[in-house]
């Protein structure tokens, strides 16, 4: 069996026998948890939020964005690693709410918001934000960098659906990730290195995921938007109800 406490670079959830579980140790609080299944995971089962952006739990985590920073005590002390790339081991130590886990938080929201352009009036993710969300709950409250942030133009299109924001984009991901994992289209990736880097699809290509939709909704900012929605409405003027997709015989429950 994987040793659970070795973490490949694309990290999944090791095999354990069904129904084991381990006893792990958070913010000083002891719990029994499933074994195999990632902090992030076993710590929200227990009441704790641990914020994120990259991670979701249908999809292999790649441990991209560094919100989800926590200290973990090993051999070498408490260090900081993150809670969805980590599977739970026995007699694990974590702590969610440190001064180090405060500052590393503060240090990655900073860095996202480097080159963010915080167009948030006019960003049809505003009211629904992750981004913001986390900002707020978990940001410094102000930044250091006084530069001029990087441009790109704004938006381009990637099909007549989809609107791609390069600026808005924090490099989750989460977009990547479900049109190769899930959709089974990987027609969208990254492009170019360091600085320069974006999202967008391959040079001569169009977007034609038939789960276009799907792609744009992933997003946790206003990078991919979708052109119906566009400017049409604030998610504070809208309501969700509970419907039944008529699109086929099977009846799926949908969120309208
Ligand atoms: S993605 Fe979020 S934080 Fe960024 S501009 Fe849009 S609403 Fe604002
Ligand atoms: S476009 Fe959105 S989902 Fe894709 S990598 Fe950028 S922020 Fe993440
Ligand atoms: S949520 Fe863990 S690194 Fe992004």
């Amino acid at each position: 069996m994987a040793d659970p406490t070795v973490v490949s670079h694309h990290a999944t959830a090791p095999r354990v026998e069904p129904g084991a579980t381990v006893t792990i140790t958070l913010d000083g609080r002891r719990i029994d948890t499933a074994a195999g299944q990632f902090l992030i995971a076993a710590a929200e089962e227990a009441g704790v939020y641990i914020p994120r952006f990259c991670y979701h739990p249908r999809m292999a985590p790649v441990g991209m964005c560094r919100m989800c920073l926590v200290e973990v005590s090993g051999p070498r002390g408490a260090t900081l690693q993150p809670a969805c790339y980590v599977p739970v081991a026995e007699g694990m130590e974590v702590v969610t709410t440190s001064d180090k886990v405060r500052k590393a938080q503060n240090g990655v929201l900073e860095f996202l918001l480097v080159n963010h352009p915080l167009d948030c009036p006019v960003c049809d993710k505003g009211g629904e934000c992750p981004l913001q969300d986390q900002t707020l709950a978990y940001g410094p409250g102000e930044s250091r960098f006084v530069e001029e942030k990087r441009h790109w133009a704004k938006p381009i299109a990637l099909s007549d659906l989809v609107l791609l924001d390069r600026e808005r984009c924090i490099q989750c991901g989460r977009c990547v990730r479900f049109a190769a994992e899930i959709a089974g289209e990987p027609q969208i990736d990254f492009l170019a290195r360091g600085d320069t880097v974006e999202v967008n699809v391959f040079s001569g290509h169009r977007f034609t995921s038939y789960f276009s939709g799907n792609t744009v909704q992933i997003c946790p900012v206003g990078a991919l938007t979708a052109t119906p929605y566009r400017f049409a409405a604030r998610p504070w003027d809208l309501d969700q109800v509970e419907s039944t997709c008529t699109t086929c015989a099977f009846g799926c429950r949908v969120a309208v």
